[in-house]
């Protein structure tokens, strides 16, 4: 047994962690990461960045296929896979490899295993003990699995094995309607292969605004995909799923499944209970500095529950760094934005109207259809999008932004920015935007107001 002091030792290696562990090294901590598997977390290896390569190619075979209203007519657009896991496997490699340049360069040092709390709060790793002055958490989350009879079948996938296809499946039945399920209903769907969507509730993406919400099932729904909500998956069979509406019993045939019904943060085998750190089913208990109830101990991203996104973890991690280094430093989760990454895309950050009634404040809404603006009208071909934005109906403060259509992700953290800044829509209204531009939507959004 060996005991080496750290100021900071950090167990996990995904967004939250690494940036934690170069952060605390820009402020000259002694800092330890310890990884299990490959640097990057989910997000780089099994999420965030693969999927957006398959869902890039994707719209590039949907454009390719479908630019006949823009002159564009290009016969025998073809689908390889493997060329595609190609380029994904590649850009997961680059990245992987920035990522240990820069805990090398920053001197980070890392070690490879399953790290655990003990009793008297040190972390064990690989028979060796380590002594840290703060330990953060940062273990991130699985998909979970239902109890679905059948879910054991051959074909049937979580959100990890989905990325690993080697070939084009015949169909597609996505149990799940959330973001997972769009995302990938959006891949399937666009390289035309017939995709069901089985979701539980009466709509789909259940986070997002209702009136987002359904514009997005109606554009997917133009793309290969069937939706069914308010469905209870009854079985998973050989080659078909079978569901219930109301009273009445479905099957959809499939080749294959994906079950998309939520992620389960990280926590079994930590060591929490001797460590005496508290969590439960929804992840590690921390407050907005991400302090966990044992003092010196502090927890990020998905392991928390908080919020299941990458650039939350991140920040977290950072906001535990400062709170270290003495820095008083919050979360504020009403600011996070959060994507789909689907095609159209959905982007949205603040209150929805619905949780801002549920609060009790008193709003103003105004909404938008995509195809007032012009930008978006001249790339678009019988495409539809909404922005809807939420506002203190008494200060005037802008709560909340909500949008779909083309890549509205790159326009969000403009409203993410207002948002955090407290910035009032009369301020909005004297912004001049870039013309042409699909943001500048957000500012005539304004005068919609009532
Ligand atoms: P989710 O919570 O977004 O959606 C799960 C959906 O499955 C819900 O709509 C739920 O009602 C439905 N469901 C649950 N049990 C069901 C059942 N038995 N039958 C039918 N429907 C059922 O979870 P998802 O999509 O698995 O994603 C996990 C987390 O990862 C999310 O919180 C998401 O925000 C995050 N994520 C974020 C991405 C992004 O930022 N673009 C991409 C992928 C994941």
């Amino acid at each position: 047994m060996s005991t080496k002091p750290y100021d900071l030792i950090v167990i996990g290696g995904g967004p939250a962690g690494y940036i934690a562990a170069e952060r605390a090294r820009q402020d000259g901590m002694k800092v330890l990461l310890i990884e299990n598997k490959d640097l990057g977390g989910v997000c780089l290896n099994e999420g965030c960045i693969p999927s957006k390569a398959m869902l890039n190619a994707a719209k590039i075979y949907y454009q390719a296929a479908h630019g006949a209203p823009f002159g564009v007519i290009a016969n025998d657009v073809s689908f390889d896979i493997s060329k595609l896991n190609a380029h994904k496997t590649g850009v997961k490699d680059m990245l992987r490899k920035g990522i240990s340049g820069i805990m090398k360069r920053a001197k980070v040092d890392v070690v490879n295993g399953l790290a655990s709390l003990t009793a008297d709060r040190r972390v064990a790793v690989k028979g060796d003990t380590y002594e840290g002055a703060n330990i953060f958490i940062a273990t991130g989350s699985s998909p979970a699995a239902p109890p679905i009879p059948g879910i054991e079948l051959d074909g049937v996938l979580d959100s990890t094995g989905v990325l690993n296809l080697d070939r084009i499946p015949s169909s597609a039945v996505i149990i799940g309607g959330g973001v997972i399920g769009c995302e990938f209903a959006c891949f399937f769907g666009s390289i035309g292969v017939p995709t069901t969507v089985i979701e539980m509730l009466p709509e789909i993406c259940p986070v997002v605004d209702a009136d987002i919400a359904k514009t997005l099932r109606m554009e997917l729904s133009k793309k290969n995909i069937t939706f069914h909500t308010g469905a209870a998956v009854k079985t998973i069979k050989e080659s078909s799923v079978e569901f219930a509406v109301g009273d009445e019993t479905m099957s959809v045939d499939r080749d294959i499944v994906l079950v998309a019904t939520g992620r389960r943060s990280n926590v079994n085998g930590l060591g929490l209970e001797d460590a005496r750190v508290e969590f439960d089913r929804g992840g590690i208990k921390i407050d907005d500095r991400c302090a966990t109830n044992v003092p010196g101990v502090w927890a990020g991203g998905d392991v928390t529950g908080k919020v299941w996104l990458a650039h939350a973890a991140s920040r977290m991690g950072e906001v535990v760094v400062n709170n270290i280094a003495g820095r008083d430093d919050r979360v504020r989760f009403d600011t996070i934005a959060g994507v789909i990454y689907t095609n159209p895309e959905v982007a949205t950050v603040g209150l929805t109207e619905a949780a801002a009634k549920e609060r009790g404040i008193p709003v103003k809404t105004g909404k938008m259809p995509m195809t007032a603006n012009g930008r978006f009208l001249a790339e678009h071909s019988g495409e539809r999008g909404l922005v809807k934005v939420v506002t203190h109906a008494g200060t005037g403060a802008l709560l909340g932004v909500h949008m779909v259509g083309g890549a509205c992700s790159e326009m969000i953290y403009g409203a993410a920015a207002m948002i955090e800044t407290e910035v009032r829509v009369n301020e909005i209204k004297d912004l001049v935007f870039p013309h042409p531009t699909t943001s500048e939507i957000i500012r005539d959004t304004m005068f919609t107001l009532n």
